[in-house]
């Protein structure tokens, strides 16, 4: 396959280091967009994407833009511009998705439901026969992106969303998104370049996505599947290649994480994901309130998604953050706190000054994600 645009998709405030992470694997035109990022790369760029990426969700691949302004208009470009069966043979399985914007059209299972009866047409017109629908494990997903009359059809090279790892195979309540979680530690900007801690690591996302980046390992090592496997011209050659250089980058870690719980699940739910994603060795897992959690360093990187308890009363969970923060105070000078919550108020309550701060979505949730710099005086701050 000779060059071609991809787009990655990922989420709000995060296409800075998608941006950085595709430049790094040697993307070319690279344009930070809306939640996502675009650019042009061959088929090896699109399976190192799928494999390498830390904050990638998707990773879609444009085939054919154009305008319609009306059903009937939009069923006939899908029918008669695309050349479908380069991508899919009659005999193979198909899923379609649609997202509108800017009011055109209305419905968006509608317009996927369209789609897939203009491409299986397109088929009928071949070969009588026609490809059948699979939402699950299709040899194609195409999406269709339509925003007023510019439509927009891709294909997904991923399948599942990237954030999907394969290595959770315990959780806690409210765990974090994996791609969120890497995109943390990626704004944070460690890198195996001191101690890092969790202590309050629930199923312990964010210190796995931590210990993969110190490892340089790809954070999809454990994942069995991509939709890019079903394609027509996946190359397993070339891909195989590519994992294998890949993994063989790995290294060992300069410094030790550190991941605590004061619940007993959470603790157990850390260290089976670790076990899972192969990374037991890299990162010591305790149970402890943070409280009474003392730094196994006199200088390193916190990382820490507190509980946001929004549905306490608001006295419970201002006492929690300002325990958080009399503690970081007392005992945790010398070392770079980040944080990210959703309840602004709570976060008064830690009493530090944010020397940073970037908004960022944990599902639905607007949060803000804040680096204090801890330091002798910051307990007058
Ligand atoms: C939102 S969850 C963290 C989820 C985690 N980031 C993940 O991806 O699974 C918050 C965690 O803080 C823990 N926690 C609450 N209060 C704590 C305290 N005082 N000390 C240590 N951990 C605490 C809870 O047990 C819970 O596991």
């Amino acid at each position: 396959m000779e060059r071609t645009p991809i787009i990655v998709k990922t989420f709000h405030g995060l296409e800075a280091v998608l941006a950085e992470e595709l430049k790094a694997l040697g993307a070319a035109d690279v344009r930070l967009l809306k939640r996502a990022v675009s650019c042009t790369g061959d088929l090896a760029l699109i399976y190192r994407a799928n494999y390498e990426l830390r904050t990638a969700l998707r990773v879609l691949i444009p085939i054919h833009t154009f305008e319609a302004s009306n059903e009937r208009a939009y069923y006939r470009a899908v029918r008669g511009e695309v050349e479908w069966s380069k991508y899919l043979d009659v005999s193979g399985t198909l899923a379609v998705d649609a997202v509108l914007s800017g009011g055109i059209f209305r419905h968006s299972q509608y317009m996927a439901l369209l789609t897939k009866d203009a491409i299986v047409d397109y088929y009928r017109d071949r070969y009588v026969r026609r490809p059948d629908v699979n939402p699950e494990a299709p040899h194609l997903r195409v999406h269709a992106r339509i925003h007023g009359s510019k439509c927009t059809l891709l294909l997904d090279a991923s399948g599942d969303s990237l954030h999907k790892r394969g290595y959770r195979r315990d959780t806690v309540e409210a765990p974090l998104n994996e791609v969120l979680a890497a995109g943390l530690v990626l704004l944070s900007g460690w890198n195996d370049t001191g101690p890092f801690v969790d202590p309050m690591c629930g199923s312990g996302t964010i210190a796995i996505e931590a210990a993969l980046l110190a490892a340089n390992i790809p954070p999809q090592r454990t994942r069995s599947s991509f939709g890019f496997f079903r394609w027509k011209n996946f190359d397993r050659k070339l891909w195989e290649r590519l994992k294998a250089e890949a993994d063989a980058r790995a290294k060992k870690p300069m410094f030790t994480l550190y991941a605590s719980d004061k619940d007993t699940r959470a603790r157990n739910a850390t260290a089976i994901n670790l076990l899972s994603a192969g990374l037991e060795n890299l990162v010591q897992v305790q149970k402890m309130p943070f409280e009474k959690l003392v730094p196994p360093a006199p200088a390193g990187v916190l990382i820490t998604n507190p509980p946001y308890d929004e549905r306490l009363r608001t006295d419970d969970v201002a006492q929690f953050y300002e325990a958080i923060g009399n503690h970081l105070k007392r005992h945790w000078s010398g070392w770079t706190a980040w944080i990210i919550s959703s309840n602004r108020d709570a976060l008064k309550h830690l009493g530090l000054h944010p020397s940073q701060r970037m908004t960022l979505y944990n599902g639905a949730l607007e949060c803000v994600f804040q680096k204090f710099e801890l330091y002798e005086g910051s307990r007058k701050a």
